[in-house]
């Protein structure tokens, strides 16, 4: 029999009770204390730039992005992404970044951020923020904050804390 196809999809308000199942699954309680939650909690993730992947009727993947604020400078702050650990290693956390930067760039966005590991994020146009660039709300390994230009130049002249964008405003 062929394997079920994954399909990719907006995320809804229907399914906020199995991502934070999903969530609390993969990083624990540890993941309140972190500091992008800081902003999370500042600001609610914009669904139509949220995506969830499926196999049938379950879900298997999600990635939230968020709006910020990086100095006065308009950016989303790309996080979590999770695949529920059977399905990794198959494109899916590539294909809900893909999915989310096309939406995000088809929006007028210019920036996303995000904290994470460059060896992963770097293949989908994540690049090291240089130190100091962009701050975020508390402690965190400055080698892990990543920006991707989805024009090109967007950050040239961009700097500032990193903060919701709800503050900002
Ligand atoms: C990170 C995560 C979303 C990747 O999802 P995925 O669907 O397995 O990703 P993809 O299939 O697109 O990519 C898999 C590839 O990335 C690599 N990879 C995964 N996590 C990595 C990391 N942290 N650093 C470097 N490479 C990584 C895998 O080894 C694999 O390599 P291969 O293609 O050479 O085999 C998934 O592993 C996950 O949910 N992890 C736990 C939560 C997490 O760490 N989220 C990111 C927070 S910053």
């Amino acid at each position: 029999m062929s394997e079920p196809s994954i399909t990719i999809r907006p995320e809804t308000v229907d399914d906020a009770a199995a991502i934070e199942r999903l969530h609390e699954r993969t990083f624990g309680p540890g993941r309140l204390a972190k500091t992008a939650y800081r902003i999370r909690e500042g600001a609610e993730h914009r669904l139509e730039l949220s995506f969830t992947a499926h196999i049938g009727t379950l879900m298997i993947g999600s990635v939230r992005l968020t709006a910020v604020r990086i100095g006065e400078a308009k950016a989303l702050l790309l996080g979590p992404l999770t695949v529920e650990p059977p399905f990794r290693a198959r494109g899916i956390g590539r294909a809900l970044i893909t999915r989310a930067l096309a939406e995000a760039k088809a929006q007028g966005h210019q920036l996303v951020v995000l904290v994470g590991d460059e060896p992963y994020y770097g293949t989908s146009g994540f690049k090291r923020v240089p130190k100091g660039r962009a701050v975020m709300p508390g402690p965190v390994d400055p080698a892990r904050v990543l920006v991707c230009e989805l024009s090109e130049g967007a950050f040239a002249n961009v700097s500032g804390p990193i903060r919701p964008e709800r503050e900002a405003q």
